[in-house]
């Protein structure tokens, strides 16, 4: 009895000095129970509950083996089961046959949809829109539940600098400050305000952390960062997502700074359970525990399981060293059985906030509505809103409806390449193509694809598409990367456009008919070889299933475009690294001083060429500016002005701008809010976005907006890992993207 008592008060003030975090208390109940199960359940059946057991979403049938373990209860939680029956036996054989009824969690990556498929991840940050981005989560969660999934992998909110990482498809994009808007948004789609809803599903925020550092934006490779970066850039849309109640958290492939992520007691234990107070589970990615192995940090698989464990790692993804090793390792006291039973403790907590002990069964009349109208008509909405319009030279666009459209290129007609990495589950049968919206929209076009796929180097395609080309209005060309071209383990050194798809454009541009270029890629696609050929481009990134009419809406002024880059667009893959929130450096470049390559003088004097940071053939400005997107109308920016020109800590600052829409149409414009911290303790960004407003103006009409900011929206961690506001003069913009807009400054002083 005392015990028990003991236990009791423990896990009491255990909440307590958990600063009685809401969702705590409102799960308190569960702590109870979860205390009694463990009390029941023998070391393997612990040691059960942290095995993840993958099987091929194809497999055929189920394996006597694997029905074996989960009713010896080895197994808690299973990935890509996709066959409804082997979930529904699985389930049965864990809450009826094992020996404490404890139901398994079926987990699978739900990343942009599940049947219904949404613009990849990187094309939703293009929306900038955390609605969107809530509600299409909560489509997928409402559509993968149907399948008995309820847990993804997803968000995934590794901020993205690379183009060359086949990743950043996945991405939020380069932002910090968009990154933890639109993290926040994922988990409360995903999860709901109450994750025992049966159509809500457990979210995953991934892959912590500081993956898309990779060193050459290649996957899986070496992250250095100092500790500062990692909590001013990569931390924060972890800390959103957990603020929203993430329940579980994925440990990244990559080490920081020479200790994998999965193996990082400071990461997984000091700042994930201690500073941002996450009370889910963490879930290694991919064999990455044995891949500490690979990495030259364990010795082998034992060590490797003793080293995730000790690093407080709870559920143990496809590889098996928790399985075959911790029984021994606590046996050796190199584990003890508290941290085991804490591994534990987090899990069954998921499990019990999902509702999962008290309905442990797919519900069987609950369908998904895959594909209902209200969800195509989201993924439509989602897809255009994600469109980026790059270049617009002579209004070309919209084009008229009745215009001769000549419809070329690899991606005008590809059903599968078009939904995009990750897209497991979308029936490339549903997809919407363009080619399929301009026949619907009994359009007046010619279709010749010139290219077979984007790789296709043949030219036997070029013929007709010139010839439809020479009969038309305008030519359309959708181009870009096959889906495999971007995504895990797809990186590229040369992100230019693949295959023949430049020489189609150069051949085509002979006509004199103007070209539209549609891109559809999983990255900004260097295009500065060509960019001069077309008369517009328009970026849709894979915008998924409803693609090709959301496309025809924005082509023909339907809808228009309001996508805003959530990256940088680089002239050339040599620039990369790119972002925008770069450091100012002791040498910054600048267009006065800037000589371009082509202008060296022969046998220049060596130090006459602007020594700054620069590169002779690139410059030191992107292609297109993060936060740059073109309208079908224009706005015009005036009448800034800030409340006091010295604000104190804890004091708003309102910042006002006149914004009016001084062209031909109405539109909707995205208001940024940028600043600079000239001096700290540590150097600071050349700019920092902190606010962003999506404004609809109709034509000729103006109307002000107004931020605020406090020095909270300032605060950095400086190299004494003291996150604070400091004082000095801060530049603040109002603009269309982080390369243009009004500037004022103002004092922040104590
Ligand atoms: C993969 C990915 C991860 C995914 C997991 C399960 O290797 O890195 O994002 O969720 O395995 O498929």
């Amino acid at each position: 009895m005392k015990k028990i008592f003991f236990l009791l008060l423990f896990s009491l003030t255990l909440v307590s000095c958990k600063e009685n975090k809401p969702k705590l208390l409102k799960y308190g109940a569960y702590e109870n129970k979860i205390d009694a199960l463990i009390s029941k359940m023998t070391l393997e059946e612990k040691i059960g509950q942290t095995n993840l057991r993958g099987v091929s979403s194809r497999a055929k049938i189920l394996p006597e083996d694997l029905k074996e373990s989960v009713k010896n209860g080895n197994v808690g939680a299973f990935l890509n089961i996709m066959n409804l029956d082997y979930v529904d036996e699985l389930q049965r054989l864990a809450i009826e046959e094992s020996p404490n009824g404890i139901p398994l969690i079926f987990g699978r990556d739900v990343i942009h949809g599940f049947k219904t498929l949404f613009p990849i991840p990187l094309g939703l940050a293009a929306t900038w829109d955390a609605q969107i981005v809530e509600k299409s989560s909560e489509i997928a969660a409402f559509e993968a539940s149907a399948a008995g999934i309820r847990w993804t992998f997803a968000p995934m909110l590794d901020i993205a600098r690379d183009s060359r990482w086949g990743r950043i498809a996945e991405s939020p994009g380069e932002d910090t400050y968009l990154a933890t808007i639109l993290g926040e948004a994922y988990i409360k789609g995903f999860q709901g305000d109450d994750l025992s809803n049966p159509h809500r599903i457990a979210a995953s925020a991934k892959h912590y952390i500081a993956y898309g550092a990779a060193i050459g934006g290649r996957d899986y490779n070496t992250v250095n960062l100092s500790e500062p970066l990692l909590r001013n850039v990569y931390l924060p849309p972890f800390k959103s997502a957990i603020d929203a109640g993430a329940a579980t958290v994925m440990s990244s492939f990559n080490e920081i700074n020479g200790i994998p992520a999965t193996g990082n007691e400071f990461l997984l234990k000091d700042v994930l359970r201690g500073e941002l107070q996450f009370d889910g589970f963490v879930v290694s990615d991919w064999d990455s525990v044995i891949e500490m192995i690979e990495h030259g940090f364990a010795r082998d698989e034992k060590h490797a399981g003793e080293l995730a464990a000790k690093a407080g790692l709870d559920m143990e993804m496809t590889s098996e060293a928790y399985e075959n090793h911790l029984k021994e390792l606590i046996k050796e006291n190199k584990v003890t059985i508290e941290e085991l039973n804490e591994f534990v403790r987090n899990i069954l907590r998921i499990k019990f906030r999902l509702g999962l002990f008290e309905n442990p069964y797919r519900n069987k009349k609950h369908t998904g509505n895959f594909y209902a109208e209200k969800h195509l008509k989201e993924a439509k909405k989602a897809a255009i809103e994600s469109t980026v319009l790059l270049k617009n030279k002579n209004s070309i666009l919209p084009i008229s409806t009745k215009a001769k459209v000549a419809i070329i290129g690899p991606l005008a007609n590809a059903p599968h390449e078009q939904l995009g990495t990750w897209a497991f589950d979308g029936e490339k049968e549903h997809t919407n193509t363009p080619l399929l919206a301009y026949k619907n929209a009994n359009a007046n076009f010619k279709f010749a694809k010139g290219l077979t796929h984007s790789r296709d180097i043949s030219k036997k395609g070029f013929k007709k598409a010139i010839e439809i080309a020479k009969k038309s209005d305008v030519i359309l060309f959708f181009g870009g990367e096959e889906a495999i071209l971007s995504g895990e383990a797809h990186s590229r050194a040369n992100i230019d456009l693949p295959g023949a798809q430049e020489e189609l454009i150069n051949e085509l541009a002979k006509t004199g008919k103007p070209i539209v270029l549609v891109i559809m890629a999983g990255r900004p696609i260097t295009i500065t070889n060509i960019i001069e050929k077309t008369d517009a481009v328009l970026m849709a990134w894979h915008p998924g299933t409803m693609g090709g009419e959301a496309l025809y809406e924005v082509l023909h002024g339907i809808k228009s475009p309001e996508g805003r880059l959530p990256v940088s667009w680089p002239k050339t893959a040599g620039q990369l690294p790119f972002f925008y929130n770069h450091k100012n450096t002791g040498r910054p470049a600048d267009s006065t001083s800037f000589i371009p390559m082509e202008k060296i003088p022969i046998a220049a004097w060596q130090s006459s060429l602007g020594n700054d940071s620069h590169y002779l053939d690139a410059g030191f400005t992107p292609h297109f500016p993060f936060g740059f997107g073109l309208t079908y109308t224009s706005f015009n920016y005036s009448d800034m002005s800030i409340s006091k020109n010295t604000i104190h800590f804890n004091e708003d600052l309102e910042v006002k701008v006149s914004i009016k829409n001084t062209g031909e149409k109405d539109g909707k414009e995205l208001v940024q809010l940028y600043v600079q911290d000239l001096v700290g303790s540590i150097t600071r960004p050349v700019k920092e976005l902190k606010r962003f407003k999506h404004v609809f103006l109709k034509s000729g009409e103006t109307k002000e907006i107004s931020f605020k900011i406090s020095s909270k929206d300032l605060e950095f961690v400086n190299h004494k890992i003291i996150k604070a506001a400091e004082e000095g003069t801060f530049n603040l913009w109002v603009g269309p993207n982080a390369a243009q807009g009004l500037k004022t400054s103002f004092i922040l002083q104590k």
